[in-house]
């Protein structure tokens, strides 16, 4: 705001700064994660995303984005306690769900069934309220695995499952997504509920991104958490952002096989269309999560069978990263570049892939949510704009009335 004292005149409006689409402006400080792009660094308070991956659960890392700490023993227990505790949705929600047309897109429902969470919590608005804040983090984070399932199941015509409180988080989720209606209890393979917690631990956050960032401007105007989770979970949904790794499954299936790479690669240098996968705002490096998803790919290929598309994934990635097009704008592999793939060979169908990174970032929008809550610096946010469009005009005058 200091920068508005300089003037041309005492009727000048002052210094203003121009950046569209916001790439460099920050509208916060935050202590939750830190990423250098240029190094392809990537820490949630503090912790490299490569020592946190497989060493910690995604509840873990959960609650580290959320309170700041990594749970001590007492802390992680009454963690999991209130998690598992809230993971049943009212049954007013299912026939909500039920409303839907049979082959809604599962994140429309998902975005639609968040805000009707608000509806059945009228004290979330308590939003200064700590005490009603953290009941509306335990429920969110407990409850949209429930939801995402739900989506998917109505999408395929099938029962809704019911959470199983005995599994953990991630086993309960691929249980109520999988879970034949006839049989009572369903164990998820555990190479693939580790492979998933550990995708899920590297979607939980990655600090100012559009879905994010739409969290805090919502939730600004003291909106309450579930309308804003639900304005997240839609700019999530667009193909340049959570939407991406459909889009990326899509044009390797396109591509078809390795010899028709080169042509693909022509397509894009001449403009024509975008290497799905490829790029972020803020990496300019090999984007660490990438590089972590890749290596579990194996492990999953080990249980699913093999899905051929990797072989084209990782012969684009051979030519694109030494081509001169991607050198010189620093466009390396980002974290949808090979996650689709893998929620391919675990049996996803794409349509649930945004959903599927919805999940875990509910932690991150939610970490911000209650850093924005208690910083005294934070007000409504209104970005200002330029105005470009006509200056000051007027009607015609009125014709007097025919008589
Ligand atoms: N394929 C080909 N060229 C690209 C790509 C790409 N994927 N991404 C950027 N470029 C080019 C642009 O054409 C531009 O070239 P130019 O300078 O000759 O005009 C240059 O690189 C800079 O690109 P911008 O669009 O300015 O970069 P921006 O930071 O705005 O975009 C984005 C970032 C949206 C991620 C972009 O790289 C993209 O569209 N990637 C594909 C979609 C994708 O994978 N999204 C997932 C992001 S990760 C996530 O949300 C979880």
């Amino acid at each position: 705001m200091d920068l508005r004292q300089v003037k041309t005149s005492e009727a000048d409006f002052g210094l203003l700064s121009y950046d569209p689409s916001f790439q460099n402006t920050a509208p916060c400080r935050s202590a939750i994660t830190y990423i250098d792009g240029d190094a392809g660094v990537l820490r949630y308070r503090g912790y490299p995303i490569e020592e946190l991956a497989g060493r910690k659960s995604y509840l873990e890392v959960s609650y580290l984005l959320i309170y700041g700490h990594l749970p001590r023993p007492n802390e992680l227990a009454e963690w999991l306690h209130n998690i598992t505790y809230h993971t049943m949705v009212h049954e007013n929600v299912k026939k909500f769900m039920d409303g839907f047309h049979h082959d809604a897109h599962p994140m429309g429902m998902v975005v639609s069934t968040l805000a009707a969470l608000s509806t059945f919590y009228p004290e979330a608005k308590q939003v200064h309220d700590e005490g009603s804040r953290e009941r509306q983090i335990h429920r969110l984070v407990a409850k949209i695995p429930t939801i995402a399932a739900f989506s998917y199941r109505h999408s395929v015509g099938m029962s809704y499952i019911y959470p199983d409180n005995d599994l953990s988080y991630t086993a309960n989720f691929l249980a109520m997504m999988y879970r034949p209606s006839w049989t009572a209890h369903y164990t998820p393979n555990p190479v693939l509920t580790q492979a998933l917690d550990t995708l899920f631990v590297l979607h939980a956050d990655h600090e100012q991104n559009c879905s994010t960032s739409t969290m805090r401007m919502v939730g600004s105007s003291l909106a309450d958490p579930y309308v804003s989770a639900a304005a997240a979970a839609a700019a999530l949904y667009g193909p340049l952002h959570g939407g991406a790794n459909e889009q990326v499954v899509r044009m390797l299936q396109e591509v078809g096989s390795k010899d028709k790479v080169p042509a693909l690669i022509r397509q894009v240098k001449s403009g024509k269309r975008r290497l799905m996968g490829f790029g972020h705002r803020v990496y300019k490096n090999y984007d660490p999560r990438a590089r972590i998803i890749k290596e579990a790919a194996d492990s999953v290929f080990a249980v699913t069978a093999r899905n051929r598309l990797i072989d084209i994934a990782l012969a684009l990635e051979r030519t694109a990263l030494s081509d001169d097009y991607f050198i010189k704008r620093r466009l390396y592999p980002n974290v949808d570049f090979y996650s689709g793939i893998i929620y391919q060979a675990m049996g996803f169908p794409m349509d649930i892939f945004p959903v599927l990174f919805a999940i875990p970032r509910m932690s991150g929008w939610l970490a911000h949510w209650q850093e924005m809550m208690m910083d005294e610096e934070q007000k409504i946010a209104r970005p200002r704009q330029v105005y470009i469009g006509p200056g000051e005009r007027h009607l015609p005058e009125p014709t007097a009335e025919k008589s």
